[in-house]
């Protein structure tokens, strides 16, 4: 066969090839077959060397057109492909915008964190000043300063987690107090919301570890009425401005004259229902005037300056405002219960 014609059957094989190709890999694997290094038009070009001189021009231009025309097809059908390839891509990644969107699960707070954001606003609006302490605490501060002497029913290992024999996971947020007082910056206008825990087995009103939120106010002339006018305005913010508060008599050892503090029913404004057990009243915190022992034990003069203490249970509260009637069902986490808040 003339080298012409084995060029022009090399030549309409690959056209062929190339006319059915689908994809790229195919083409490039064409392509390499013919103008490689070992491809068909190479070997052609290789065997010029047997030829005579007066023919390799010839033979050399053929072998070029026909590689410039191979070439081309080639060229075109890869850009041929890419445009298929593209719009299928295209349509395959089409984005439905009527189909519905994926909702995405957030978060939201716990009705104990509502309840407490709630009850700081109501103090903040009132002028004081939010403030923490900390969870492990010093004998000295969560009894000692609080005028709560050694042989206590409250210091029994029976009710408090003891860490050492004086450090202690603090059972109250009063602890707070005495860090404050102690400090000595006057007056003080504070609340102090925290975790507290106590050596309590779990049930609907008992854990052994909640919250509460204590408040402490000392300046020059402080009386009861401040303290009861307060807490009576508290109680109409939080629980509704038809609320009434009950100040009964009580006793806690860093407070005289001490007091628990009830407030009307607000589920039946206080007929008596099965929310306040048929009394017409709820029993929200206690409270009291600062003793003037704890005053000077923290260093602060109890003939110049007086004031009044509160500690307000946050689970209760959130039990309350929010009608549930299981506190374990404030830690359980259930997704379906906290949803509802
Ligand atoms: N710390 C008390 C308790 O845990 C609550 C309390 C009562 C706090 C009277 C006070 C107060 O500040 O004045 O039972």
């Amino acid at each position: 066969m003339s080298i012409e014609a084995k060029l022009q059957e090399i030549k309409s094989g690959i056209l062929k090839k190339i006319e059915e190709a689908d994809n790229v890999n195919v083409i490039n694997d064409i392509k390499v077959s013919v103008l490689g290094k070992k491809g068909e038009l190479t070997q052609v070009l290789k065997s010029m060397k047997d030829l005579p001189p007066e023919e390799r021009p010839v033979v050399g231009q053929m072998v070029n057109s026909v590689r410039a025309a191979l070439e081309e097809k080639i060229a075109e059908k890869t850009k041929q492909i890419s445009k298929l390839m593209l719009a299928e891509k295209m349509k395959r990644e089409t984005i439905d915008v009527t189909l519905p969107g994926v909702r995405k699960m957030t978060g939201h707070r716990h009705p104990n964190q509502i309840a407490l954001q709630d009850l700081e606003r109501v103090f903040i609006g009132m002028g004081y000043e939010v403030v923490e302490g900390p969870e492990i605490e010093y004998d000295r501060y969560n009894f000692e300063l609080l005028n709560i002497p050694a042989n206590h029913p409250a210091k029994d290992e029976q009710d408090t987690f003891y860490i050492t024999n004086d450090i202690l996971l603090r059972t109250q947020t009063s602890s707070v107090q005495a860090r404050i007082m102690e400090k000595g910056q006057l007056p003080i206008k504070v609340i102090s919301p925290g975790r507290v825990f106590r050596s309590d087995e779990v049930d609907a009103t008992h854990s052994p570890s909640f919250h509460q939120v204590e408040g402490l106010v000392v300046d020059k002339g402080i009386t009861m009425a401040d303290l009861k006018g307060t807490l009576d305005q508290f109680a109409k913010t939080f629980f509704g401005n038809n609320t009434k508060t009950k100040f009964r008599p009580h006793h806690f050892p860093f407070t005289e004259p001490s007091a628990e503090v009830d407030i009307s029913c607000f589920k039946c404004g206080g007929k008596g229902c099965r929310f306040c057990k048929g009394s017409g009243w709820i029993e929200i915190l206690g409270c009291g005037m600062v003793h003037p022992k704890v005053l000077s034990d923290c260093g602060i003069d109890p003939e110049v300056y007086s004031g009044f203490a509160f500690g307000i249970g946050l689970e209760r509260v959130a039990l309350l405002k929010y009608e549930i009637d299981d506190m374990r069902l404030l830690y359980e986490n259930d997704i379906r219960f906290l949803q509802q808040f």
